[in-house]
């Protein structure tokens, strides 16, 4: 009972925001895995929008306490500006959020790497197209460990020096990779650093202990994936990927929890795809289709605002994420922005080098070879995000729902059919109690 997970299963931003902040109650902790300030979660409660990338979405209702772990990379500035934002519109935030004095910090160099790095991949061939954020890079450092800096160390004497030292040698480095790179300025770093470490040392503590503690007492985690288990560093399309484990595989080791605490584990999908940067995509429609799913969805990054490439349900790839993070039941979201379609496609197998497959290939070269094999269903043309009961959607959006169900081997249990708590149909009893 005490763990649940929500992963998202394509290339993120499948709203798994909404789908944390419906099943958390107060007494839950709520818990943020992996990754960094590239995740962008969007919540609506209210009619207020609230956009939020380290601090978990738990931290919106009341009486629920929020973790980042040590498997999460900090950007301790756009941390203290999330919780400055958060105070300024009346959500309480001290006492209630936790960061692990494990968690890896990200420096102006990871920023300045990301960007140099990027550049030149994108000059000798198709990039990445991070989020700039730093988030590789940091993780790099983490692996590397020479010149890793972690929260707790933040808060520790002596860590200007070692800052200093730090920046020193990536200047050089840095210089060396691009020779118009103006130096970064160690000492002002050393010092911003320290003082945003005071201004969060009442949130640093010792996230593995207190979850630990609270999982053998029972009480219910939520943890929440940031980006999608097929952008996850090993199991995802790599290298156009995320540099952590974003599937479910990362929880235990980004929080410190064994895995017999995680007891059911829910995958969130679109009711289509999309992805943002480089990458593999099957499924992709560079077409009105394309177009009618972007501006219906509103298919820009949260975090970048980069338009959203935009395709097809690819129950391939979802049952391959579904498989992977172990899922139990699914969650479909954004349904209402496939309205007005004459006909909606599920695709259910490639065709690679002749021969037709249905299982995910591991080499992303493979995946860029592959042609989509679609199933055609009838489209619904009237708007749907104002239905509140399964059946009373269109026959045709029934049906959609059911087939990706079957294909995916999973129970859809929650619909989503706009961003707001209240547009949400749970199918099943058990989820419509707990929620
Ligand atoms: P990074 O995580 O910034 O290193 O970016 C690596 C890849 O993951 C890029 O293709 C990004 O667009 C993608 N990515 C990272 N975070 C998110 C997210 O929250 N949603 C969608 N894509 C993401």
């Amino acid at each position: 009972m005490p763990g649940t997970c929500v992963v998202g299963l394509q290339w993120g931003d499948e709203a798994k925001g909404k789908i944390v902040d419906l099943l958390t109650r107060p007494g839950h902790i709520v818990v943020r895995y992996q990754g960094g300030a590239n995740a962008g979660h969007t919540v609506v409660v209210q009619g207020q929008t609230y956009k939020l990338s380290l601090v978990p979405s738990g931290i919106l209702r009341p009486g629920v306490e929020c973790v980042i772990t040590g498997g999460v990379v900090v950007d301790p500035g756009i941390l203290l500006q999330e919780i400055r934002e958060l105070q300024t519109r009346g959500v309480e935030v001290q006492g209630r959020l936790r960061v692990s004095d494990r968690a890896h910090v990200i420096f102006p160099w990871h920023v300045e790497e990301d960007r140099i790095f990027g550049q030149r991949a994108s000059e000798e061939g198709e990039a990445i197209g991070t989020t700039l954020r730093g988030i590789g890079p940091c993780y790099r450092d983490k692996v590397g460990r020479y010149f890793a800096v972690r929260m707790g160390d933040l808060l520790r004497p002596g860590v200007e020096e070692r800052i200093l030292r730090i920046a020193e040698e990536k200047n050089r480095a840095l210089q060396a990779r691009d020779p118009s790179f103006q130096p970064l300025d160690g000492q002002a770093i050393a010092q911003q650093y320290r003082q945003w470490a005071e201004q969060l040392r009442p949130f640093v503590s010792d996230t593995t202990e207190f979850l630990l503690s609270a999982l053998e007492q029972g009480r219910q985690v939520l943890f929440e994936g940031a980006q999608g288990s097929l952008l996850d560093v090993d199991h995802g399309t790599f290298p156009f990927v995320t540099s952590s484990n974003s599937s479910a595989l990362g929880v235990c080791a980004g929080a410190g929890v064994p895995g017999k605490f995680i007891t059911q584990i829910i995958g969130v999908a679109k009711a289509y795809t999309t992805r943002v940067g480089g990458g593999p995509f099957p499924t992709e429609q560079n077409n009105p289709i394309g177009e009618h799913l972007r501006e219906r969805g509103r298919e820009y990054g949260t975090v970048t605002r980069r338009p959203r490439r935009c395709g097809w349900f690819d129950a391939v790839a979802v049952r391959y994420a579904a498989r992977v993070s172990g899922v139990d039941v699914l969650a479909l979201t954004l349904l209402d922005v496939l309205s007005g379609l004459p006909e909606v496609k599920i695709c259910t197998g490639y065709r690679i080098g002749g021969e037709l497959t249905n299982s995910f290939p591991s080499h992303a070269e493979d995946l860029a070879r592959a042609e989509p094999v679609y199933e055609t269903l009838p489209g619904w043309q009237q708007p749907i995000d104002h239905i509140r009961q399964v059946e009373h959607l269109p026959r045709e959006a029934r049906a959609y729902v059911d087939r990706i169900g079957e294909l995916i081997e999973r129970p859809v249990e929650v619909i989503s059919v706009g961003p707001d708590r209240s547009q949400t149909m749970f199918l099943h009893a058990s989820q419509k109690q707990s929620a």
